[in-house]
């Protein structure tokens, strides 16, 4: 066997060194708690082979307090950097090794975290994190916090040049929440990720509640609850396979445009099931799911906080092998009202797509916002601005299908033409109306229904009237804010070519520092 020279031999030593981790025992452990190592995790994100590890060589600083000279020799701390490809398009990729003093962060992993950030946006392509940390290195000190705030300002520039995600696969627990709370999306992963700014032990001190790690900040809690989190993985094996997925919907950056996957799903396949998917009761509900499969290429939509919010439905899909970006209301729940959260799912999800060039298709039917002391006092009006300013401020094409109702100030909300829609299309059952049949003539005609030998006949008289009116899509159709009122079964490939026929949209807003959206 022939040897390589001695430094080449030490350089192999010191890699394997650096590869150990934090060595088989801390490794061992990891496994036992139902988690992969750092490395492991990269390998299964990574297209194979495509890995390229920077600062391996990186330890952290000397004379640290509480720890002995064994602790310092962990090549590469406890962050592993690098670059590597995902379907052949490169990302920047960090991931925390807990088996390195529980993947805490020190000022040399904050710097090495850094480094990948800077390079992603000098480079420009995405920046996946892949957390699981302790928090600040508690030896380190404030030098640990300030270490955390680089990195603060790094993800805050970043944001809206390359897409950040962060996927939560063991504890991130205080400040360090907000990193990933800073980027694009977050994944959890159920049973054995969770996000607290305080722990349980805290909170019992503070508000003398009981709570559990799971309840307090594990996967469901942040993807139901609170929609910190946008998607809850059953394991890291499928999170990480999700991220793979997700990124195939996104440009590199914000000067690309995303990329496009010729499909065999035919552009022009109508979907007979969808004239009759639409029940004629007004009142009954459907599933928008339901509608968005039967139109997206080969089914397949990606959707984006599926257990927040259910009342309104966003994710990523293609349409002829274009990705865009869907918002639905969803009649099947609360109707299709729009409330606050709702209000800030899709308006985040709209200014991710606006940023990163990919269009908008809105499936409307919406009977308005949610009334209620909780919504007015907890801030309706503020959240639906918000809805309200992504709509207005996104450039990329919009496309609106109005499906039924399109009702009150929630019709200029949900991309009416008025706010700067390319193209409003409605099908027969749309009912644009500044509320419903009923609502309408109980004000108009009070008196007159009141006074009526028969109030009720009267009622359901004047109501069928006012349906015949106003409750279609010709009204509006008339003025032309509905471009065009279309078969169901035809908006496959209608969507299809209006994306086309925008594929080189120019708009921009006022030269301006930034805006002021209602936070
Ligand atoms: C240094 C740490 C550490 C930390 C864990 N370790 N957290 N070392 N700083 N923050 C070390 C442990 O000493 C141990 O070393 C190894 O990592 C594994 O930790 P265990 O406790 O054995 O693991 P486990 O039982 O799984 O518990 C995980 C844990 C717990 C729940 C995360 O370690 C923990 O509570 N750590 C402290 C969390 C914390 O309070 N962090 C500071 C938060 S404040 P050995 O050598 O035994 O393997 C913060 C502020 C950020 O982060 C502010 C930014 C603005």
């Amino acid at each position: 066997m022939t040897r390589n020279h001695p430094k080449i031999e030490h350089l192999n030593d010191m890699r394997l060194r650096s590869e150990a981790g934090g060595g088989p025992d801390r490794v061992a452990k990891q496994h036992q708690s139902g988690k992969l190592t750092a490395r492991e995790r990269l390998d299964l994100m990574l297209d194979p082979g495509s890995f390229r590890e920077i600062d391996a060589f990186v330890v952290q600083r000397e004379r640290n307090f509480g720890m002995d000279e064994a602790d310092k020799q962990f090549l590469g701390d406890s962050v592993i950097t690098g670059w590597g490809t995902i379907n052949g398009r490169l990302v920047y990729v960090y991931a925390q090794d807990f088996t390195v003093m529980g993947g805490s962060l020190s000022e040399a992993h904050a710097e090495k975290i850094c480094k990948i950030l800077d390079m992603a946006v000098k480079n420009g392509a995405p920046v996946i994190g892949l957390n699981d940390s302790g928090g600040a290195r508690i030896q380190e000190g404030v030098v640990s916090l300030g270490g955390y705030a680089d990195i603060f300002l790094r993800n805050t520039l970043a944001s809206g040049v390359v897409p950040q995600l962060s996927v939560i696969m063991g504890p991130c627990a205080g400040g360090a929440v907000y990193s990933p709370a800073l980027t694009d999306f977050i994944f959890m992963v159920k049973d054995t990720s969770y996000m607290f700014v305080t722990g349980p032990d805290v909170v019992r001190t503070v508000t003398h509640e009981d709570v559990s790690f799971e309840e307090l900040g594990g996967a469901m809690t942040h993807n139901a609850v609170s929609g910190v989190s946008h998607v809850a993985a059953n394991t890291e094996e499928d999170a990480l396979f999700l991220i793979r997925e997700i990124l195939g919907y996104m440009p590199q950056n914000n000067m690309e445009d995303p990329p496009f996957e010729p499909t065999k799903d035919d552009p022009l396949r109508t979907e007979e099931a969808l004239n009759d998917l639409v029940p004629d009761d007004p009142s009954k509900p459907y599933d928008v799911k339901e509608v968005i499969r039967l139109i997206v290429d080969e089914s397949r939509f990606f959707e984006i906080h599926e257990h927040f919010a259910q009342n309104v439905v966003v994710g990523f899909a293609r349409l002829g092998g274009h990705s865009i970006g869907i918002i639905a209301n969803q009649p099947a729940v609360l109707a299709g009202v729009l409330d606050i959260k709702a209000s800030e799912k899709a308006a985040r999800f709209i200014r991710f797509c606006d940023a990163f060039n990919i269009p908008i298709i809105t499936f409307e039917d919406v009977p308005g916002f949610m009334p209620g002391t909780d919504q007015e006092h907890g801030g309706i009006i503020r959240s639906g601005a918000k809805l309200l300013y992504a709509y207005c401020e996104a450039t990329v094409p919009k496309i609106t299908v109005v499906t039924r109702k399109a009702y009150g100030g929630a019709y200029c909300v949900m991309n009416s033409k008025h706010i700067r829609s390319d193209l409003n299309l409605a099908w027969p059952t749309a009912e644009l109306a500044v509320m419903g049949p009923d609502g309408a003539v109980s004000i108009i005609f009070r008196r007159e229904i009141a006074e009526a030998e028969d109030p009720v006949e009267r009622k359901a008289e004047l109501v069928q009237d006012y349906r015949d009116r106003f409750a279609n899509p010709y009204v509006a159709a008339a003025r032309g804010y509905i471009d065009d009122v279309i078969v169901p079964s035809e908006t496959r490939p209608r969507l299809i070519n209006a994306l086309e026929m925008l594929q080189n949209k120019r708009d921009t807003n006022p030269p301006k520092k930034h805006g002021n959206i209602p936070l």
